[in-house]
């Protein structure tokens, strides 16, 4: 059975031995996430199998530039700060990879984002891909890259509500 819970309804014995194969996930998930939860500053939901971790995920607010998005999603926009949220790290254990589980945490980052813009906006989803593979994954979902970083990606909620409807 699969559950998502936030992280300071776990206890770190069911976190120890996450491995998704980028150690600094690893360990801001061993280290950092429950504290960073508590603190508001990264609000981390796991993805549980049989009381293990074998996923997860930290959100936040964030803002990006006007420039940095896209010319032809730009029409409209004011041209200051645009508010957004931003998935900091998503992450699944090696032994899961490629079972949708990624999709899974995805899908759930974007119902809990989708919530809370109805009273926080927001006008798109951020992700800083760690690699080639981490950004092709988001790109297969519809992020587009920053137009001066093609590391940072960004999907508009209107975007993700479309995919939420689906
Ligand atoms: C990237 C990661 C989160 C993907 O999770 P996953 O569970 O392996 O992926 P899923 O099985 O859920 O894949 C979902 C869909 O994305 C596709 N996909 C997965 N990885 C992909 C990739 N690298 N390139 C293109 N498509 C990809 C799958 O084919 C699947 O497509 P489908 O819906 O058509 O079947 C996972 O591999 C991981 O944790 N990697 C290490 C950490 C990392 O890089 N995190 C991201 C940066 S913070």
């Amino acid at each position: 059975m699969l559950s998502t819970k936030s992280i300071d309804q776990i206890s770190p014995s069911s976190y120890k031995d996450f491995s998704s194969d980028i150690k600094e996930l690893d360990e801001y998930l061993k280290r950092f996430a429950k504290g960073n939860h508590k603190k508001n500053i990264g609000k981390t939901f796991v993805l549980l199998h049989e009381e293990k971790v074998i996923g997860f995920y930290t959100i936040s607010m964030a803002i990006i530039d006007f420039n940095e998005i896209s010319e032809e999603l730009r029409k409209g926009l004011p041209r200051y700060s645009i508010p957004v949220a931003r998935i900091g790290r998503l992450a699944v254990d090696v032994e899961h990879q490629g079972k949708n589980m990624g999709k899974l945490l995805l899908m759930d980052a974007f119902e809990r984002i989708m919530e809370a813009s109805t009273s926080i906006a927001a006008y798109a989803i951020v992700v800083d891909a760690k690699n080639e593979r981490s950004k092709k994954f988001y790109e297969r979902f519809g992020f587009f890259s920053y137009e001066e970083n093609p590391m940072s990606l960004y999907i508009p909620m209107q975007t993700v509500e479309k995919i939420l409807n689906s």
